[in-house]
């Protein structure tokens, strides 16, 4: 599985991290970005990760900013993405079972490091339930 990675400054040590994290899996990664805790704007790295999962380039995506409210917003611009911000696990199963979330938003001043990585291995790990919340996803897709 490719995954798209990326994050602004805010997230960017959440990022690493979890780069560090999903090598262990069998998982090939591509980062778009930020490379350092320098100051950028997270629309750009939000809209290149939705960019890449909507154009097939990767799989899947995760996204990181401050609080993973703002990056997940410039994903979900992208037509075909479905990106949630997840705080905790519940979250990251339902967000695969229930709206078969292409990519994983988390903010880095609110998670820390070691959870969001639960975090994104149970939403790699949960199937898409499929049934009537397929019918909600097509719906979605069709926005
Ligand atoms: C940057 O300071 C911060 O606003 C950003 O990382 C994010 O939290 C926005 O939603």
């Amino acid at each position: 599985m490719k995954i798209a990675i990326a994050s602004d400054h805010g997230g960017y040590e959440l990022k690493e991290y979890l780069k560090e994290h999903l090598a262990k899996r069998d998982i090939e990664l591509i980062d778009l970005g930020t490379d350092s805790a320098a100051s950028v704007d997270y629309p750009a790295f939000g809209r290149a990760c939705g960019e890449a999962v909507a154009n097939g380039a990767a799989d899947r995506g995760i996204v990181c900013c401050g609080t993973g409210i703002g990056i997940s917003i410039a994903a979900n611009k992208v037509k075909g993405v479905r990106c949630a911000v997840c705080t905790n696990a519940f979250m990251a199963e339902m967000c695969a079972r229930h709206n078969d979330a292409n990519i994983i938003a988390f903010g880095g001043r609110v998670t820390d490091k070691e959870k969001a990585a639960e975090f994104a291995d149970i939403w790699l790990d949960t199937p898409f339930e499929g049934g009537r919340h397929s019918r909600r996803v097509d719906a979605l897709n069709s926005m």
